[in-house]
């Protein structure tokens, strides 16, 4: 089966087998299809932090799960915990609580891919992270078929980082994410574009849907759609290094963009460091960077896998040729 409409880069590759999972009993039947036992499996959510370089010789498993409720929190009576089946689309879980009045995910309008892949990798923007609302996940074990429920702490959640990427990468499927959100609204306007446009527009109190408004808006205007061009957002991380070492950049480099990143660390805008390397825009082949966005990289239509993951290459040689930073990638390739 193809996968081009199975990922955001709208990289044509195929995968052996592919099955869609709509319910725990979908994958309670599957741990008995041979199938499912003897091949390398492959779970996929809206495919928007992924690059294929080539076919996938085992199961893809494409997570669908639907459904959406929420619930009065015990404890505290401001607060409302929602749950969303792994498979919801992320912006359609900010669009209900956007108009449910319930607070917390608005900064995060407009993320592409699903709820079940938003803990994996702790999305996060416009100064909020899913960590900032998180709850739990429930989440099935591939090995023994059990379900199980991992809390806050449980997740190790970082910086476009979780347990998920890490000790057990590929050992679990999401099927679910609670959150915590707030029925008082408190509105998180710090990043400098958010209060740019307040600002602009003289809005004094925002509300939740003003800064949903806000934010789509700056997205639309600097990252690219990928329904229209592939790509994956932001490609790099954001490479956070020690105070030493931003001392002796910001030397040779006095515009260099940062942020406070703990005491000792801090983080460096990549979309920066690449576009100082002369990469805003360009088009290398099918592939390229964003013109609006240069941490971005697109598919201009046919590009292969490879080409983009040749492309990401070359930026990070000339990257740390120019600055000694290694950039990381954020996405996952495969
Ligand atoms: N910048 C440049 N040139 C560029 C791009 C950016 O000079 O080509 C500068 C900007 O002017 C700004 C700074 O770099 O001063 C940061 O840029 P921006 O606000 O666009 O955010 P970012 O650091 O590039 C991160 C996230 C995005 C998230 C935004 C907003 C990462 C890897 N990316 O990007 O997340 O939307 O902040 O919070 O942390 C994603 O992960 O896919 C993603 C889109």
């Amino acid at each position: 089966k193809s996968l081009k409409s199975y990922n955001t880069f709208g990289i044509d590759v195929k995968a052996r087998f592919f099955a869609e999972i709509n319910n725990e009993e979908d994958l309670r039947a599957l741990r008995l299809d041979p199938v499912f036992k003897e091949n390398q499996l492959l779970v996929l959510g809206g495919g928007s932090n992924m690059l294929f370089t080539k076919d996938f010789d085992g199961l893809v498993l494409k997570v669908s799960i639907p459904g959406i409720r929420a619930a009065r929190s015990a404890e505290d009576e401001d607060q409302v915990l929602v749950t969303a089946g792994a498979g919801i689309v992320w912006n359609d879980l900010v669009n209900y609580c956007v108009e449910q009045e319930f607070a917390g995910m608005e900064n995060l309008s407009l993320i592409p891919g699903t709820v079940g892949a938003s803990p994996i990798q702790n999305i996060g923007a416009y100064g909020v992270e899913l960590k900032d609302i998180f709850e739990s996940c429930t989440a099935f074990e591939i090995a023994t078929g059990e379900f199980k429920i991992f809390d806050f702490e449980d997740c190790h959640f970082a910086y476009r980082d979780s347990i998920f990427k890490n000790d057990l990468k590929g050992q679990y499927l999401i099927t679910a994410v609670t959150f915590r959100l707030n029925t008082q609204a408190r509105i998180n306007s710090q990043y400098g574009a958010i209060q740019s446009v307040l600002a602009e527009r003289g809005i004094r109190r925002p509300t939740i849907a003003d800064i949903s408004k806000i934010v789509a808006e700056i997205r639309v205007s600097k990252l690219p759609d990928p329904s229209t061009i592939g790509n994956a957002g932001s490609f790099f991380k954001n490479p956070i290094i020690g105070k030493a070492e931003y001392e002796s950049i910001i030397q040779t480099f006095p515009d260099l963009i940062s942020y406070p990143a703990g005491k000792e660390k801090v983080k460096l805008a990549a979309g920066w460091l690449i576009e100082s390397c002369g990469f805003k825009g360009i088009v290398d082949g099918n592939t390229g960077t964003w013109k609006n966005q240069a941490l971005v990289l697109v598919n201009h239509g046919q590009a292969t896998g490879t080409e983009v993951y040749s492309f990401s290459e070359k930026i990070i040689d000339t990257v740390e040729a120019k600055f000694g930073v290694k950039l990381e990638r954020e996405v996952n390739i495969l």
